[in-house]
């Protein structure tokens, strides 16, 4: 008998034929890691809220690089840990600082694997702003003089591609010409473009040490509530020339993922941030959710809303589990 509706199911009938007319397919080659690295002689030590995730000194990276390549994952990017703090982040732009002594290590070591420097001050200022502060209150243009300095010292060290987070406007100009005076011309950068200002962060804040001290981000960072500002905030970041567009965070996030996908040609990134992965850890912990298959799920959902690549503290497990060997 001829019915007279569809029959979605018939492409759903066997695993071979869901294979066939699959349309988002996670790969390895998707994801960056996150990778602390810490001043000091001191073992790595592991972030109580976020298990599995560490802080290393220098002497311990190169066996997690090892780990890392054996793993297939090409790309890292780099947050700093200093022992030594002061009101102008001078951490972020020393030539020995760690993040670039870190850059030198690992492109020292292997060459191949793509070193994204995270351009931020917050982990280096006593204040833990993302900026100058003047009058309690973070200057915009005095910071982009430091992030100029930092971007560049951070290239220097043999990042290949220099990622802004600080939020300040105009960083993507600033750095970009700051790139281009020094020789730079073919490094990229991978923009924090739309950045809300998001209680999902409290986790890395703990394993970057770089918690405000006084105040919020909210006059930097973005209200969640906004859709239309963070299509602002990445067309200011393309027109400046920005290569990549991070959205951050990305679960509560994807619509804006795809409204930013939608309106660019560049290749947009997600960051699928601590508390995202915090969460997952603590239910899973708890025998309360098939931590593999939520995983899965999870960034499977950020590449169908639009994003080229995932920026995952989850990238190692996310390696295992493509490799079969979870
Ligand atoms: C630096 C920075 C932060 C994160 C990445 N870069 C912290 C913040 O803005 O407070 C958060 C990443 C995460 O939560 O995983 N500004």
């Amino acid at each position: 008998m001829n019915q007279s509706f569809d029959r979605h199911r018939r492409l759903r009938s066997s695993a071979a034929m869901r294979d066939l007319v699959r349309e988002t397919v996670l790969q390895t080659d998707d994801l960056i890691y996150p990778i602390f690295v810490k001043e000091g002689n001191n073992t790595k030590t592991e972030v109580t809220s976020m298990p599995g995730v560490f802080q290393f000194p220098l002497h311990e990276l190169e066996e997690e690089v090892a780990e890392l390549i054996k793993l297939g994952i090409k790309a890292i990017i780099l947050f700093g840990l200093p022992n030594d703090k002061d009101d102008i982040g001078t951490g972020a732009y020393h030539s020995h600082g760690i993040v670039q002594e870190a850059t030198r290590l690992v492109k020292n070591i292997a060459p191949e694997m793509l070193v994204i420097a995270d351009t931020c001050l917050c982990e280096f200022t006593d204040h833990g702003h993302c900026g100058v502060i003047e009058n309690g209150e973070v200057q915009n243009d005095k910071s982009l003089a430091l992030l100029k300095i930092t971007a560049l010292s951070q290239a220097e060290a043999g990042a290949d591609i220099i990622a802004p987070s600080n939020m300040m406007d105009g960083f993507v100009k600033v750095i970009r010409d700051g790139l281009d005076e020094a020789g730079y011309q073919h490094i990229p950068i991978m923009s924090y473009a739309v950045k809300y200002a998001s209680a999902f962060y409290g986790p890395f804040r703990d394993a970057a040490n770089s918690a405000p001290q006084f105040g919020d981000r909210k006059t930097y960072q973005m209200d969640p509530a906004n859709r239309l500002e963070a299509l602002r905030e990445a067309q200011s970041d393309e027109q400046e020339g920005a290569d990549f567009l991070i959205v951050k965070p990305a679960l509560s996030y994807l619509d804006i993922v795809r409204d930013v996908r939608d309106r660019t040609n560049l290749p947009v990134v997600a960051y699928n941030v601590s508390g995202e992965y915090a969460m997952v850890k603590a239910a899973s912990a708890n025998g309360w959710i098939d931590e593999q298959r939520i995983v899965m799920e999870m960034l499977t959902s950020m590449k169908r809303a639009g994003v080229s690549l995932i920026i995952t503290y989850f990238a190692k497990d996310v390696a295992r589990y493509l490799k079969g060997d979870a």
